[in-house]
């Protein structure tokens, strides 16, 4: 069990939650906000606008919203999920500007500045070292096993259990820039070890709708293990498989005990009524909308793969098949994968061909490597036909 007590920073387990008048008194001549009663300050309003009051203070609980996603994550249960555990409440989440927000909210939550660490597994996501920096949060390292690109069980446990600083264990899967889901049985098998530690696993799922089928009863999502181990975090975001990164909405999934916690420090109204307004309707209707890209960007992903791969110097998928990118090698005359090769590539690509990929060939044992977004047919097409000039020009 995780002790919530000694895990969670003193000043935040003693958080009075911010209250407004409105969290009592909803209706009538609302005259409690200091808001503008007039409107907002548009010369035309559309019908859509109008209908959100936007003068108004959005609501800071999005229960409607949070029971779209639990309803969407509880259809789809993890192979793993025990009968007798609790389903998936709306008490188990907590709503971000993005995971980017989670990310750092849950760090403030947990992690005293200049005292206690998080842990990564490289290659991976920036921006938890970004966050732990901001925040004065060393981080440690444990890379994941190459070339396979999984979690080092034994080596990420005996290194949360040999320092007591290590709060929070950073997972993504599938991985960034990976795109190679970690195996849920190694997660599990982490869980259960550092269940007597006092640390959080994180599973960043933010590319898991990729790994589905159409017709998938069963999700690689974890999120809805939560109320069965309560060191798991999950976060998750609508940026990816949903096509929404404008709108910035990430997902916290965790125990109802440490949910709440997440919820009392978050700004009351970090989500905004334009972006709940989109989110609803992407978390009900628009479920189908986002299963059938899915499929087209799984279609599109091996095609790109194919037409990629029979270009000379292109080398092999180095990561895995479970997301919307892929990492490919670029190799030199002689075979050998070249990061001086791959950023010169990149850099015509995108400086004369205006294409834009990725340099990741600094990541760790990702030498040579450009991560490739798979993009509509068009675009695909486009990608192809410039890296194969653009590669044969600089070999
Ligand atoms: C693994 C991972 N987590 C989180 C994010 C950011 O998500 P959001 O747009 O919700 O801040 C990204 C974005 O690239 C990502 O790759």
């Amino acid at each position: 069990m995780v002790d919530l007590d000694k895990l969670i920073r003193p000043n935040i387990l003693t958080l009075e939650p911010y209250r407004c008048a409105r969290d009592d008194y909803k209706v009538g001549v609302l005259l409690d906000a200091n808001e503008n009663t007039h409107g907002p300050a548009l010369t035309e309003v559309s019908e859509l606008e109008d209908s959100l009051e936007l003068n108004r203070y959005p609501d800071p609980h999005q229960h409607e919203l949070k029971k779209n996603i639990v309803d969407f994550r509880n259809s789809q249960p993890n192979v793993h999920l025990n009968q007798s555990s609790p389903r998936l409440g709306v008490e188990n989440l907590c709503l971000g500007v993005g995971s980017d927000e989670s990310i750092d909210m849950l760090l403030r939550c947990v992690c005293t500045p200049g005292q206690d660490k998080l842990l990564t597994c490289p290659p991976t996501y920036g921006m938890y070292s970004i966050c732990a920096v901001m925040n004065d949060v060393p981080v440690v390292k444990v890379p994941l096993t190459f070339p396979e690109f999984q979690l080092d069980v034994d080596a990420v446990a005996r290194t949360v259990e040999s320092d007591p600083q290590i709060k929070l264990v950073y997972l993504t899967s599938p991985g960034n820039p990976t795109g190679k889901l970690i195996k849920v049985d190694l997660v599990l098998d982490l869980l259960r070890r550092l269940a007597n530690q006092n640390a959080l696993v994180i599973v960043d799922e933010a590319y898991v709708d990729f790994t589905l089928g159409e017709d998938d009863e069963h999700s690689q999502s974890m999120s809805t293990l939560v109320n069965q181990y309560d060191n798991l975090v999950v976060f998750q975001t609508l940026s990816k498989s949903f096509g929404l990164a404008g709108i910035r909405l990430g997902i916290t999934y965790c125990s109802k005990q440490l949910s709440y916690f997440l919820n009392a420090m978050k700004y009351p109204y970090n989500i905004s009524s334009l972006t709940s307004s989109v989110a609803l309707r992407a978390t009900s209707t628009g479920l189908k909308v986002m299963r059938k890209y899915v499929d087209k960007i799984k279609k599109e992903r091996a095609q790109l793969i194919e037409n990629l791969s029979n270009i000379e110097g292109v080398g092999r998928n180095i990561g895995g098949l479970d997301s919307n990118f892929f990492l490919l090698e670029i190799l030199d005359k002689n075979g050998v994968p070249s990061n001086e090769l791959a950023h010169e590539l990149y850099t015509k690509l995108a400086s004369i061909d205006q294409v834009v990929v990725r340099f990741r060939g600094k990541e760790l044992n990702c030498t040579g490597a450009l991560r490739i977004s798979v993009g509509t047919a068009a675009e695909n097409t486009v990608l192809v036909s410039k890296f194969a000039s653009a590669l044969k020009e600089l070999r």
